[in-house]
């Protein structure tokens, strides 16, 4: 193999060029890493449902040209100075949010916020201008420091986690983002407990995750909710007890879950983006105790609800990438998909390589994957 350590390494990335706009499968330069920094082979990708969002759903017309995608998983190429840490060979996953160990929010057991990375000033931007990718002599912008549709990408070594060498880079790549974060929300943010009632509001992988998540803690019934019925096979197979399709019904979910509960789930998880689901997922859950979590992401829309629904106790919670310190969290989980006690495999639906990027998009916009793993470099 050619050393391109040291060298801007030119190669094959998609370029979404403007929103709303189908990404460009491009040349781009791909600086060397410079201190801190780690150049990363991204071997497979997926599409989450985030980088539509931003792509599609934001209305952002700034943070263009960019090179999306945050879920993938790869081989170190080089390192910049000051990287003790990793090794050109070694198998990695970029991490959406970064870990310094230092901060505030590092030093606390409660968050895995950091006050570094693109995260830290969040003001709805998701591409940074920290890049060190540049196409036709423009400067193209990293999304969620990441940057997976990307032959080769390099991130502060903050925002990479090593994990195991056996690992199947083509399967775990699921725990950069989707899998991670819905596993987490039940088991971190909402912390379900043993024999309990939960409820999981839309079966994307974050959502299947979260059902996954629900039956690791001992959850004694999982009602999976979702308007597409396409996802009920998969969510029966991951743990779900019950399967409800809102269209099935001409009363609030709220009413029906609480019918078949006996006033509502102890925990609910609202995995789809959208503010009505996430009202539905509080009233869904008891008064008394009950705990909803939000993991879909907006910050289109404001959401409501009445002010009771608190008061009669019940917690509203968000969740950010299930909760998990990711540089420690990310390789845990690798180690428990090595080890049999967490499924990957199922949430893999569709193959594909990064020319076929459009494809897989449209896919997921229509609802008839749940991952597609894309193969960018070979191993
Ligand atoms: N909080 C985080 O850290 C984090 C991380 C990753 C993804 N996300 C967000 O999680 C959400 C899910 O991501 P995904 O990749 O699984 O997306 P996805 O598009 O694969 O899945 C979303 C599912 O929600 C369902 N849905 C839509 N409207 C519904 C409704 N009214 N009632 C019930 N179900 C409905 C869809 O049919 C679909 O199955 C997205 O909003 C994404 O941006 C958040
Ligand atoms: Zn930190
Ligand atoms: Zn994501």
């Amino acid at each position: 193999m050619m050393d391109t350590a040291g060298q801007v390494i030119r190669c094959k990335a998609a370029v979404a060029w403007a929103p709303n706009m189908p990404l460009a499968i491009e040349e781009i330069e791909v600086a060397p890493p410079q201190a801190n920094e780690v150049r990363i082979k991204i071997v497979a990708t997926g599409v989450c449902h985030t980088d539509l969002y931003y792509l599609f759903e934001s209305k952002r017309e700034e943070g263009f040209p960019a090179v999306l995608g945050h879920e993938g998983a790869g081989i170190v190429e080089s390192v910049g100075p000051g990287v003790a840490e990793f090794q050109p060979g070694d198998k990695v996953i970029p991490l959406p949010i970064s870990q310094c160990g230092e901060c505030r929010f590092c030093m606390s057991p409660k968050s895995n916020l950091c006050e570094k990375g693109w995260f830290s000033g969040y003001d709805g931007l998701m591409s940074t201008p920290e890049s060190r990718f540049t196409c036709k002599g423009k400067k193209v912008l990293q999304f969620m420091e990441t940057s997976t549709f990307s032959e080769y990408t390099v991130i502060n070594k903050n925002a990479v986690a090593k994990i195991d060498p056996a690992a199947p880079l083509d399967k775990v790549f699921v725990l950069g983002c989707g899998v991670c974060t819905g596993y987490g929300a039940a088991i971190n943010t909402a912390k379900v407990e043993p024999g309990s009632s939960c409820a999981v509001f839309g079966l994307g992988a974050v959502g299947l995750a979260a059902v996954m998540g629900c039956q690791a803690a001992g959850a004694g019934r999982i009602i999976a909710v979702d308007i597409n019925p396409k996802r009920f096979e998969k969510a029966k197979v991951l743990g779900a007890t019950d399967l409800v399709n809102p269209e099935d019904h001409d009363r609030p979910i709220s009413q029906v879950l609480a019918d078949m509960t006996n006033g509502g789930v102890d925990y609910s998880i609202e995995c789809t983006g959208d503010v009505e689901v996430m009202r539905s997922a509080l009233e869904s859950c008891v008064k008394g105790w009950g705990v909803s979590v939000i993991v879909g992401c907006t910050d289109m829309h404001d959401f409501a609800a009445r002010p009771i629904q608190l008061i009669a106790g019940r917690t509203w919670k968000g969740s950010l990438l299930g909760g998990y310190k990711l540089k420690v969290g990310v390789p845990d989980l690798v180690t428990a998909y090595l080890d049999k006690k967490v499924k990957l495999d199922e949430f893999i639906t569709h193959h594909m390589t990064l020319d076929q990027v459009n494809s897989a998009i449209e896919l997921m916009k229509l609802g008839q994957c749940i991952r597609t793993v894309m193969s960018v470099s070979p191993q």
